[in-house]
């Protein structure tokens, strides 16, 4: 799914027709260290809505049942009490037309009832209804837009009792501004929709669903809604959250209390991620202030979903009354250091590995902007313990996740808590190909893993023992290292050699260091441990599917890559020929396989596909171990089925490449069918 998404403009422009447009409202917005500002808008979310959205879920299958069943799911699940409030339609709850006298009505088959009854089964369960509509002719869905009818419509959601109205921003006739910018049309079309729900009298928050991140609507919507998306739609999958969570790294000055940045509807529980990669999901929007709105099917979601959902520690983050969202304090490929202010002098601190292998993450609580006190209480807001740290707050994150902190400055007596301890585990795989960064073991491979034990705390650990387990039928070598003092900021080190089973299945395998210590001054004992992670392959034998072949990495521009299907879920097409196998990749792609060394050829038939043809262009690119092998330069919707032949001799890694060709990403729908590697024995 992808749609012309092109347009910038002068922000000085932009903030003359902001001036005149809104000249009632208050210039500027809170930084994370002002005193909030009260809300300028029209009051509400003064802390950032929580609620759930159909869209993700069921796009354009929704009805009252669902509606009506959510609202109770989010009653029986614990949300409602956890401060989950709104129940937010989505695109295509309306009838094709208006009638005769112009007004909205609901579709008569999926709500029979309307959505005034809808709205009052919502508020008899304390809940609040939201709704959808469009500022241009259309709504995304190809349903009537408010184009025309902007006060109309708000008068109607208004009667229907609707709490909540999420605006989008497809179909808009530029035509009818000539000399305007897309975001000078952007500016007054909100503005004039801001005003309208305000003039209903009744209080509705308002979410402007601009989805072009070019139209920087975080420069001009602070001032005349409560919320405003900060990118284009995403997907359920790790990449796409770091890069919603990336566009934030310098908007937190726009957002405060009454109005807040929106990246967009939680992806949580939607089954794409592990679970660790939805908690970080979930701490990152807690960081970022964000609407928590969630996104999956409440009624049928497993207790893991609930419970990230209802983490109360976590939802505090992000309902944290000074309303400062969190800026990055640093930030490489690996790993970011995102901090967020809160109201009572704490601080959020969230450590986040980006990489798919465990990485050590730390800062310190000056770094953090505490000030100077004896110690600092770390508590871990997935697990629920505090420790004491003397000042450096360190964790190795495993692959894909993050740690979420409330640190609080303390000035109370050494050892009220245990001592913040962090333990590295760090297995010595060799490269898989001379400069690669990709780590991968054969079995029946030895492998030298150091571990360290360092104590964080602000008294000396006692009596400490460190050792290494792997998982059941791997062995390790090595005796366990003690030492009868660790003091405060120093480590304690070993090394073990693990042998990897002469037969093991393919994945990744966790080693686990456990350290046992005394502290409070010997009369109490803790235990703390810390994870590495070596990845086990075999080589493809024989003629190879790809399809059926699990990757290395992959990324995607437009939700996951997706296997012996498109986006529509139709199979793959290309110029009319169908493949039951294969891959569907959204320019700029980029998925990795190990060959080790194994495989001599890679065939198969490339082009965009059937089942969303415009104006696409891409170019792929194979590489082995690094280096370019394949580039078939444009391809167009017209350029003919290509037949794939890619000599692969000796390599250890191949990554296959969907790039945008230069001109953006617009219908970028890449097929790469009938994949088969051809490898030795
Ligand atoms: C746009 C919005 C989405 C969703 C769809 C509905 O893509 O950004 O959040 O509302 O429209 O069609």
């Amino acid at each position: 799914m992808t749609r012309t998404r092109i347009a910038t403009c002068a922000a000085s422009l932009v903030a003359v027709v902001v001036a005149a447009l809104c000249s009632a409202a208050p210039a500027g917005a809170a930084g994370p260290q002002d005193t909030p500002a009260p809300p300028p808008y029209n009051g509400l979310a003064t802390t950032p809505p929580l609620g759930w959205n159909d869209w993700y879920a069921f796009q354009c299958n929704i009805n009252e049942q669902l509606i009506e069943q959510t609202a109770d799911a989010i009653v029986s699940s614990g949300m409602r009490e956890a401060g989950y409030q709104y129940v937010n339609l989505d695109d295509c709850w309306m009838s094709h037309s208006r009638d005769a006298d112009g007004n909205l009505q609901a579709d008569p088959v999926k709500f029979p009832h309307g959505i005034k009854a809808v709205a009052d089964y919502v508020h008899a369960r304390g809940l609040k209804l939201g709704i959808y509509e469009d500022v241009g002719s259309f709504t995304c869905a190809g349903y009537p837009g408010s184009y025309g009818h902007v006060q109309q419509d708000a008068d109607t959601f208004a009667a229907w009792g609707v709490d909540f109205a999420k605006i989008d921003w497809c179909n808009v006739p530029f035509g009818d501004f000539p000399g305007l910018t897309q975001q000078q049309v952007a500016v007054k079309l909100y503005s004039q929709y801001s005003q309208a729900l305000l003039a209903t009298g009744r209080p509705i928050l308002f979410s402007v669903c601009e989805w072009n991140p070019s139209l920087q609507p975080w420069t001009w919507a602070p001032q005349i809604s409560n919320m405003w998306r900060s990118n284009g739609d995403y997907g359920d999958s790790w990449s796409l959250i770091l890069a919603n969570l990336d566009q934030e790294a310098n908007l937190a000055a726009a957002a405060g209390p009454g109005h807040w940045n929106d990246p967009d509807i939680l992806q949580v529980g939607l089954g794409g991620m592990s679970t660790a990669e939805d908690q970080a999901h979930f701490s990152a929007w807690a960081m970022l202030a964000a609407p928590l709105l969630a996104g999956n099917d409440l009624r049928t979601m497993s207790a893991a979903t609930k419970d990230i959902l209802t983490n109360r520690d976590v939802i505090a983050i992000d309902q944290d009354p000074l309303g400062a969202e969190a800026t990055r304090l640093s930030h490489t490929a690996n790993a970011d250091v995102w901090v967020r202010s809160l109201a009572n002098g704490d601080r959020a601190v969230m450590l986040l590995n980006r990489s798919d292998t465990p990485q050590t993450i730390s800062t310190t609580a000056s770094a953090v902007g505490l000030p100077n006190a004896g110690g600092y209480a770390v508590a871990n807001l997935w697990t629920h313990s505090t420790t004491e740290s003397a000042g450096s707050i360190a964790a190795t994150v495993p692959a894909d996740s993050a740690q979420l902190y409330r640190l609080a400055a303390l000035h109370d007596e050494v050892d009220q808590y245990p001592p913040a301890t962090m333990i590295s585990v760090d297995p010595q795989v060799p490269p898989a190909y001379p400069g690669s960064d990709i780590r991968v073991a054969q079995p029946g491979q030895t492998i030298a893993v150091p571990a360290s034990f360092e104590n964080d705390g602000r008294a000396a650990a006692t009596s400490t023992t460190l050792s290494l387990a792997a998982p059941d039928g791997w062995s390790v070598q090595g005796a366990d290292v003690y030492a009868a003092s660790v003091p405060t900021g120093k480590t304690l080190n070993g090394t073990w050699q693990v042998s990897v089973p002469a037969s093991v299945a393919p994945g990744s395998y966790t080693l686990t260091a456990t350290a046992t210590y005394r502290w409070d001054d010997g009369r109490q004992t803790g235990a703390s441990q810390g994870q590495g992670a070596i990845q086990v392959l075999v080589a493809p034998a024989g003629t190879a599917d790809l399809s059926g072949l699990a990757w290395l990495s992959a990324t995607n521009g437009y939700g996951p890559v997706l296997i012996n299907r498109s986006y529509w879920g139709t199979p793959l097409t290309i110029h009319g020929t169908t493949y039951a196998h294969g891959l569907w990749l959204n320019a700029n792609a980029a998925i990795s396989y190990y060959l080790g060394g194994n495989c001599s050829q890679l065939t198969g038939d490339i082009g965009l596909d059937d089942s969303d043809r415009g104006p696409g262009t891409v170019d792929y690119q194979v590489y082995a171990d690094g280096v370019s092998v394949y580039d078939s330069g444009v391809v167009t919707n017209s350029t003919p089925t290509i037949h794939l032949n890619v000599a692969l001799t000796g390599a250890h890694v191949m990554q296959l490449v969907v790039g945008d060709a230069g001109d953006g990403i617009d219908f970028d729908n890449a097929d790469i069918a009938a994949p088969l590697l051809v490898c030795g024995s």
